[in-house]
């Protein structure tokens, strides 16, 4: 028995950790088979979590990258306290079967002159790039990178930032790039409350404000399944509930972003931010 669970044990393969570019590229050079590949910003929770377990139950390897990207944060945003958790992160990938884990430093994914990547701007300067103009040609530039560099067959993206799953998609798609985006299910606390690495910033008082966003988007629903189709009388009883909070947008668009008059079943997306405190929050709905 005991020499049995040796065999198992040393056949369980080693999580690698890559730091650098040449290491990664090395990596990849031995893989065959399918690869998935999860971007992210580390801090890693349970909706981070349901990523990569998608991938790795789908993929031969999965390659996990946790990189606080500088270009997708704003002057006066929180990139320099943007919460850190590299030992946990390591742990959870390690436990969740991750085949590489991508760790590098801003002076390994960029150089001072390079080309930049605008995101196309009626779709990346509205809703969430309305408030940070910019953000999203941050996020396009990192991602085309992350994925020229891990070459993955299967890429897994959260429908919790719905906006950049769109303008993902829409890039892999107008640069040919060899990468099937995944779209994943958000992942909720019991209470509803989108899991988001933000949270740790709210008191346990604005924990409990934060819950409106879900449930305006509650309410929402009942309204769609009572027959309501319009959005306007939709976004008026959600901006009821969400009253007691900073609103910066509820809005109603279609798979393409543009906003309906109109919900179509199967089309339609949700969506609202708000601040609770200082903290900017953002939720979603796929009807
Ligand atoms: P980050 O916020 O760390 O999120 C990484 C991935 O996890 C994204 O695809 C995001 O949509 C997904 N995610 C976050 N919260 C989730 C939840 N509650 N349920 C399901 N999925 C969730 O998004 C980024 O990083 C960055 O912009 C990145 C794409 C890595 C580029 O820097």
């Amino acid at each position: 028995m005991r020499s049995l669970k040796f065999i198992f044990y040393s056949k369980v393969p080693k999580m690698k950790i890559v730091k650098t570019i040449d290491e990664l590229k090395a990596y990849r050079s031995e893989c065959s088979g399918s690869i998935g590949f999860v971007p992210t910003m580390g801090a890693l929770h349970n909706g981070h979590l349901s990523l990569i377990q998608k991938s790795t139950s789908e993929n031969d390897h999965t390659i996990v990258s946790v990189f606080v990207n500088p270009t997708q944060f704003l002057e006066g945003e929180d990139f320099h306290t943007y919460p850190k958790r590299t030992e946990a992160d390591i742990k959870i990938c390690e436990f969740a079967g991750v085949s590489a884990l991508f760790m590098p430093n801003s002076e390994e994914m960029y150089s001072m002159c390079e080309p930049s990547l605008c995101a196309p701007s009626h779709k990346a300067y509205i809703l969430e790039g309305l408030a940070r103009p910019g953000h999203f040609d941050g996020v396009l530039r990192v991602v085309l990178k992350l994925l020229n560099l891990a070459q993955p067959t299967h890429a897994y993206f959260g429908k919790k930032d719905a906006q950049q799953l769109y303008l993902i998609q829409n890039m892999v798609k107008t640069f040919f790039l060899n990468t099937q985006i995944i779209p994943c299910e958000i992942v909720r606390e019991d209470d509803g409350l989108a899991l988001s690495s933000r949270n740790v910033y709210l008191s346990s008082s604005e924990r409990q404000e934060a819950l409106l966003l879900s449930q305006s988007l509650k309410v929402a629903t009942q309204k769609i399944i009572a027959g309501q189709r319009d959005t306007l009388s939709i976004k008026a009883s959600m901006y009821e509930v969400l009253k007691p909070l900073h609103v910066e947008y509820v809005e109603i668009v279609n798979r393409d972003f543009d906003t309906i008059s109109t919900i179509e079943i199967g089309q339609s997306i949700i969506l609202v931010c708000a601040k609770v405190g200082t903290t900017r929050l953002i939720d979603n709905l796929w009807i």
